[in-house]
């Protein structure tokens, strides 16, 4: 929303959620999101054509378009619990504005969701409303965090879906007019309501599917003495496969991936296809995998014992350039070596103590509630470093590679272990030190 208020000075918009706390953040300068350049354009923009607020049903009562951008997460009860999606932000937001609204509306819905969730918001709205005409278009976003700002500035594509109806088409075509005002035309992709949102879920899994098969690959190479990153870049070279997203790592995270996997697999299951459910399964249970043999490697090294041990972790979050921790692989490493005791020293530039604590909170009963002994959260990744048995690298933050591991190493028991989960450093140099470096697939 910011983007498109950035880049179209004639458009209001209105930015409104039920969470005073955050949209007070929104207000502030200390936003809740940390992400590159974002600050920025908000700064522009904000009382100018981008306002926070709470005042959902002026925001409504007031819209031409009404962006649906709530959360979707994975369903932890009843039906589907661990695999479908929980709809029930988005029936809940689709009453509210049902109610409110009055005139012709179009409701774009952004966050992603199962296929056919585009009908049941219709149904939802048609339902419920006194008098508003509505017209439903499926917006699904492809940003990525970290990079969300030029993402949004040159995205591959725009993905607009909408029903086949004159009306239809004319909403699609108004939605693609905001888009216009940047974005290429041939870059504005239009298809029918069903295929923009499968198209988001089968993106994400051919994505998510990479990584898990060059992470296959990378347990093939440490047990042929492959080097990983050599077969990720002869295999890239080739045009029809390309180089991105083949960095073999301890696993990927974020909100997104095991999330539209796990829809997708719901959805195979439901529509009677449970080959194709499974299929697209292996590529979390890889991914599940890959963390845990990380975490057995680093034990299996450590003369098999962690416990009372201190071991440094450079990076929590799910990736760089981001402070989100949501499913980072980070999360299920330290919970694995909790489990044997270990103590943690957890440094990350730009996650939280709070964030943290909460994330390995959910776990506290495997480490017999002693949380607060063993983890310990440093501002300073020497401090972290300091008397321990080894480092473990669980994010690709550029600042690692510009540590001075001499000075590290010195501080450190012998032998001292660097385990790099992200492949960013040189095993050679860090050898050449003394340390016992290890890599992904290297
Ligand atoms: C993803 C999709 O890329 C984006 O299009 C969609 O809109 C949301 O989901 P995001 O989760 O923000 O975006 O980050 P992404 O860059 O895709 O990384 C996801 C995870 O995969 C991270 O943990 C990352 O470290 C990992 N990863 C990525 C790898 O391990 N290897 C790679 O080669 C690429």
């Amino acid at each position: 929303m910011a983007m498109i208020a950035w880049k179209c000075p004639d458009i209001q918009v209105t930015v409104v959620d039920i969470n005073a706390l955050r949209i007070d953040q929104w207000n502030s300068d200390d936003l809740p999101v940390f992400e590159p350049g974002l600050f920025e354009i908000v700064e522009a923009c904000r009382g100018k054509n981008l306002h926070f607020s709470t005042e959902v049903d002026d925001a409504i009562a007031a819209a031409d378009m009404i962006f649906v951008s709530v959360n979707t997460p994975t369903k932890t009860y009843g039906v589907g619990a661990g695999r479908a999606a929980d709809l029930k932000y988005i029936e809940l937001c689709a009453r509210r504005i049902a109610a409110v609204a009055t005139g012709k509306k179009i409701v774009v819905e952004k966050s992603t969701l199962p296929v056919r969730t585009a009908e049941s918001l219709k149904t939802v709205l048609m339902a419920n409303s006194s008098g508003a005409e509505f017209q439903v278009l499926s917006n699904p976003e492809f940003l990525a965090e970290g990079t969300a700002m030029t993402d949004l500035e040159n995205p591959d594509r725009v993905l607009i879906g909408g029903e086949t109806t004159p009306e239809g088409v004319k909403a699609a075509e108004t939605l693609a007019s905001v888009y216009e005002h940047w974005v290429p035309r041939d870059h504005i992709i239009t298809t029918n309501l069903w295929s923009s949102e499968l198209s988001k879920l089968v993106a994400n899994a051919f994505l998510a599917q990479r990584i898990s098969s060059i992470n296959a690959i990378s347990a093939l190479c440490e047990a042929t003495e492959a080097d990983v990153d050599e077969v990720s870049y002869a295999i890239g070279r080739d045009s029809r496969i390309g180089p991105k997203f083949l960095k073999a790592s301890v696993g990927f995270g974020g909100s997104c991936f095991q999330k539209d996997i796990l829809n997708l697999v719901y959805l195979c299951e439901h529509f009677g296809l449970p080959e194709v459910a499974a299929y697209w399964e292996q590529v979390v249970i890889m991914n599940d995998w890959q963390k845990r043999r990380f975490s057995q490697q680093v034990v299996k090294s450590l003369f098999n014992t962690v416990a009372d041990k201190k071991i440094a972790v450079f990076g929590f979050a799910f990736k760089k350039d981001t402070n989100d921790t949501r499913e980072s692989a980070a999360i299920y490493v330290c919970q694995n070596l909790l489990e044997e005791q270990a103590h943690l020293a957890i440094y990350d530039p730009k996650v939280s103590e709070d964030q943290v604590r909460v994330d390995l909170k959910q776990r506290e009963v495997l480490c017999d509630g002693r949380l607060n002994d063993l983890v310990m959260i440093e501002e300073d990744p020497y401090a972290a470093a300091r008397d321990a048995h080894a480092i473990l690298i669980l994010t690709e933050w550029n600042e690692f590679c510009a540590l001075d591991f001499q000075r590290i190493y010195e501080g450190m028991h012998k032998p001292a272990f660097l385990f790099d989960g992200r492949n960013i450093l040189d095993l050679e140099a860090l050898r050449t030190i003394g340390f016992e470096a290890r890599g992904i697939g290297r």
